[in-house]
């Protein structure tokens, strides 16, 4: 019986239709996995999108001044002055791009920046694009914000890349949001083929959302990293500190707006958010402005687990696997014998204790068949996984 079936009527009618979203099936593996951490076994976690390292060691040591010294309180909605310079450094730097600090906002993780960003720019009933495979919390933000997720179904074959010519048949879309390098495959645009993407919402009056939020982690023979805004300066870009810099908890991300949108962003992130916190920007303008090394080995390891998964797993009858070619992330077919991956996955990590993500997160019609390994562990833990998922299937 359903929660709400279990409520008296009055209640049950006072639960909204927008909040009705796809559980993350992830979560729930990641809650059965703690169990069996809890309970004293050893679990390989290959579920969960997030870095095991810490936060670099600049972050920590201004976070830990900053507890000291003083008080921290509600800042700008943009965010603190120092961290919107340090970002606009940051563009012309990386990407030789010049964006004025009064476009960047700072936002509670990029989770904040994609319900700002279409809420400063669509209303209710608008149909926004999103690729599937996809992030699953798109469509469940665009859901819950009275919008309509159109999902461009990508495949193997193409790489997991959306290309204009399926834009126009996606019949007219609002807006565009697109991740590169992209959860769950990994795909990177090239430059040219983002740029194509960025001229095709123009010329349709679609607004472009760039989610760049694994820009950093790119491996070799990828394409080179192009930010939207090298393009246009009418792009939306959503980052934040979650992946690269190894950051998640402290729920810390930015945008970088048109100018036009600057304001309503402001305004709609005083009322919803009032700013992001204080000591999490702290600790983030640190991160950009002293570039840890600590950095580069992470994302070393994370090239070895990439490896060892990328020769072994088809060995073990994976298939289909997307190109990888940033992020942290393998996505592919199961072996055919597995069945069905929502179970597979269950059993896996019940008898095995590998916990891996079901396909379904990232699609709900193709989803069965495939499973994401997220490899943002140690080396110990992927080859553990490997050689446990190899045990398992024999
Ligand atoms: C593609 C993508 N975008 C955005 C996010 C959200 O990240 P955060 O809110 O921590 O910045 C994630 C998290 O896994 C992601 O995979």
């Amino acid at each position: 019986m359903t929660f709400s079936a279990t409520l008296p009527t009055p209640l049950r009618e006072l639960i909204s239709e927008r909040s009705a979203v796809e559980p993350f099936h992830a979560m729930d593996i990641l809650a059965r996995a703690n169990e069996l951490v809890e309970a004293g076994q050893d679990v390989a976690m290959l579920c969960v999108g997030q870095p095991a390292a810490p936060a670099p060691a600049p972050a920590l040591e201004a976070a830990r001044r900053a507890l000291v010294d003083g008080r921290l309180g509600y800042t700008d909605a943009g965010g603190r002055r120092e961290l919107r310079e340090a970002l606009s450094r940051h563009y012309s730097k990386t990407y030789g791009v010049e964006v004025a600090p009064n476009r960047v906002v700072v936002t509670t993780g990029s989770s904040a920046g994609f319900a700002l960003s279409f809420l400063a720019c669509l209303d209710c009933g608008a149909r926004v694009g999103i690729a599937r495979p996809g992030y699953p919390a798109y469509r469940n933000i665009i859901r819950a914000l009275g919008m309509t997720a159109v999902e461009i179904e990508t495949h193997f074959e193409d790489r997991h890349t959306v290309t204009p010519a399926m834009l126009d048949k996606a019949g007219p879309l609002d807006a565009l949001l697109i991740a590169s390098p992209a959860n769950p495959t990994g795909t990177m645009l090239t430059p040219e083929a983002l740029f194509e993407i960025v001229d095709w919402c123009q010329a349709n009056g679609t607004q472009f959302i760039s989610d760049e939020i694994y820009h950093g982690l790119t491996f070799p023979g990828a394409p080179r990293q192009a930010t939207a805004l090298e393009r246009s300066d009418d792009a939306i870009i959503v980052n934040s500190f979650s992946k690269y810099y190894c950051m998640t908890g402290w729920r810390i991300g930015w945008l970088i707006l048109p100018e036009k949108l600057v304001r309503p962003v402001e305004r709609l992130g005083q009322s919803l958010y009032i700013s992001a916190p204080d000591l999490s920007q702290i600790a983030a303008t640190a991160a950009l402005n002293d570039k840890a090394p600590a950095l580069d080995a992470v994302k070393a390891q994370y090239e070895t687990n990439r490896a060892m998964l990328m020769k072994r797993l088809p060995q073990l009858g994976f298939r289909e696997i997307a190109p990888g070619d940033g992020a942290f992330y393998i996505y592919a077919k199961a072996p055919a014998r597995v069945g069905d991956t929502m179970e597979f996955a269950r059993t896996l990590l019940d008898e095995a204790k590998v916990a891996i993500t079901p396909g379904l997160d990232f699609d709900l019609e193709r989803g069965h068949e495939t499973v994401r390994l997220s490899y943002a562990g140690s080396g110990a833990e992927v080859s553990t996984a490997l050689d446990r998922l190899k045990a398992f299937l024999s």
